[in-house]
């Protein structure tokens, strides 16, 4: 089973995915976190040049970045594990390219970013994909309390405004993706999470 997480930075994400992978492995699930960009050593380093690189980066060869990451990341580490019975758990998946490359930066056309979207995964697409809905104000908020601002996060108000309003839109068509309203507390919001994959969990 592939479950991911999504929303914009600051929105939750990793308080909820460390509660979930508790509360599944409690119950006896065989379970893997990943983040993306990231999970795999040469993930990783892509993650470090589009987190950090001080050069521009083109919005299509930014593009290509996350899907490289991607592409290794579904190959050598989700796909064998979804072989194997696993839960894997992701922070962030392709939804996000869409929200943040398509949608966030403009410059290419959001059916190719879905387009290149396929590409990198093969077609593998999540059971569940938990949108943490958040403001883009009260997500700015909460992200500057705990940390200082990477290469994405310094993109601007008016650019996290898009990517909110590509995620709105992706959760809008698609039925995979579920929103939680995450302006609750993080205990209630959990509560409304677990609460709804109950009902989905695969037999052990
Ligand atoms: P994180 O801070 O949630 O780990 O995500 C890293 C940053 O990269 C975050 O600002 C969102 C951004 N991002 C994209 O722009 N496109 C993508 O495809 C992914 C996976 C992340």
């Amino acid at each position: 089973m592939l479950i991911t997480f999504e929303g914009i930075d600051g929105c939750g994400k990793s308080t909820h995915i460390k509660k979930l992978k508790a509360y599944l492995t409690d119950k006896g699930y065989d379970v893997h976190v990943f983040r993306e960009p990231g999970g795999t050593p040469l993930s990783e380093q892509i993650r470090d040049i589009l987190l950090n690189s001080k050069d521009d980066i083109h919005p299509l060869a930014e593009s290509l970045l996350f899907s490289a990451a991607r592409a290794q990341l579904v190959a050598t580490r989700i796909r064998p594990l979804l072989d194997t019975g696993a839960i894997v758990i992701l922070d962030r998946f392709f939804d996000s390219t869409t929200a943040y490359q398509g949608y966030g930066r403009q410059a290419v056309p959001v059916p190719d970013i879905e387009q290149l979207n396929r590409l990198a995964t093969q077609n593998l697409e999540p059971d569940i994909t938990i949108y943490l809905k958040l403001d883009p104000e009260m997500a700015y908020e909460r992200r500057k309390k705990v940390r200082k601002e990477d290469r994405m996060e310094q993109a601007g108000a008016d650019f996290f405004k898009r990517v909110n309003a590509g995620f709105d839109a992706l959760a809008a068509r698609e039925k995979r993706i579920v929103v939680f309203d995450s302006s609750r507390s993080a205990a209630e919001t959990f509560e409304a999470i677990e609460g709804h994959l109950e009902k989905m969990l695969p037999r052990l």
